[in-house]
């Protein structure tokens, strides 16, 4: 994204010269999925779609958001924040919940744009959550702490826009380095950052399906998972293991059993995953991708029809080592791990195949692992 741009775009809109630039990413789940809930374990990567922020800070406690992408400015006072339904909430709720922690926050007017497809499940809120929390810190004067602000980040979207999620898009569009996917332990916040084997390219595949009115199953499957904790009396899914969990199953409801099998299961792939990154066995972690879309459809039920037929279409290919349905569910976005050198191809021949097959066009990003949010 063209810093110099947004900067005539500020100038042209606000009739002054902008001063800080902040910018955060969005992200690819590589595996761990609907475990960071269950306080497990989680790969992701921040990709390079990201959302750009150029502001200029105010002598009051307004803020006034421009946004590029949508041609419409919104504005609140930090001192008298209302709900609302459109995406100014994003910004608004980071205000809020960094206010009820005590932060001291000053205005800032802004312009905002980004390439983060939105609604695909590559976290595009996240990534406008934290580009605006980078812009509080600057105008304000506090010190970035990633986690901290991960976990601000996550509950400003639970509590301030009503979405029930976890905390991997947020620690993954603060936390991230260029180049590592990250490997994030969801009950501790520690971080490891496990580098990408050499000769692999990411390719994130969009169905262009959208997940649409999900919330509620989603969080159907937040309490059949805590159904099996209680059940097993323990305080989160990530306490048992799989052997101790095949050992036990036959305790829980059909339904329970399943959703709770792919969590326990998806834990260990997700420490295995990280195992065989950093001895470079790529394939064996291209098996693992692909037993993690098949826990997802056949045991944890979030995939769609189109996530299965990208999917398929792209394990056909020879160049690709597994490919995985990735974020919530039931639309959105898979990726896959193919040759780096072969990437073009495999992007072509996926998108062909896929439109045969389902008669949608296919969105394909070959990603780059970029860094969290930071300053520009
Ligand atoms: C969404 C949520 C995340 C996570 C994933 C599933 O992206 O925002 O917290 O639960 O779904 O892994």
């Amino acid at each position: 994204m063209d810093s110099l741009n947004l900067t005539e775009r500020f100038q042209a809109h606000f009739n002054a010269k902008p001063e800080i630039y902040t910018r955060a990413p969005g992200r690819v789940n590589l595996i761990g999925e609907h475990t960071d809930y269950n306080d497990g374990f989680v790969l992701p990567m921040a990709i390079d779609r990201e959302v750009h922020i150029a502001l200029r800070p105010r002598s009051d406690s307004k803020v006034r958001i421009y946004s590029l992408d949508l041609e419409v400015e919104s504005a609140f006072e930090l001192h008298s924040l209302s709900r609302g339904s459109d995406w100014i909430e994003y910004p608004k709720g980071i205000a809020f919940q960094l206010l009820k922690e005590g932060f001291d926050l000053k205005g800032f007017d802004a312009v905002m744009t980004g390439n983060v497809p939105r609604g695909a499940g590559l976290s595009s809120s996240a990534a406008v959550e934290l580009a605006v929390a980078r812009a509080f810190a600057a105008v304000s004067g506090f010190e970035w702490n990633a986690a901290r602000m991960a976990k601000t980040a996550q509950k400003a979207e639970n509590d301030w826009v009503g979405v029930n999620c976890g905390i991997m898009d947020q620690m993954a569009s603060a936390a991230c380095k260029k180049d590592f996917a990250l490997f994030l332990d969801c009950r501790s916040l520690e971080v490891e950052h496990a580098p990408l084997p050499q000769g692999v390219a990411v390719a994130v595949m969009d169905t262009s399906t959208r997940r649409g009115l999900v919330d509620s199953a989603y969080n159907e499957r937040r309490s059949q998972c805590e159904e099996a904790a209680q059940q097993f009396e323990i305080s989160a899914l990530r306490d048992i293991s799989l052997d101790e969990f095949n050992g036990r199953k036959v305790e829980l409801s059909e339904i329970v059993m399943k959703r709770a099998r792919h969590v326990v299961s998806e834990n260990e792939r997700v420490l295995e995953a990280v195992h065989v990154m950093k001895s470079g066995n790529i394939n064996r972690l291209g098996e693992l991708f692909n037993a993690s879309h098949d826990s997802l459809r056949d045991d944890f039920e979030v995939t769609n029809d189109a996530l299965n037929v990208i999917v398929d279409c792209a394990r056909e290919q020879s160049v690709c080592y597994g490919a995985r349905m990735t974020g919530a569910g039931f639309g959105g976005c898979a990726v896959a791990l193919v040759e780096e050198e072969k990437a073009e191809a495999f992007s072509q021949a996926v998108s062909e195949a896929y439109r045969q097959r389902s008669g949608l066009e296919a969105g394909i990003y070959v990603c780059k692992a970029s860094e969290g949010a930071s300053i520009l």
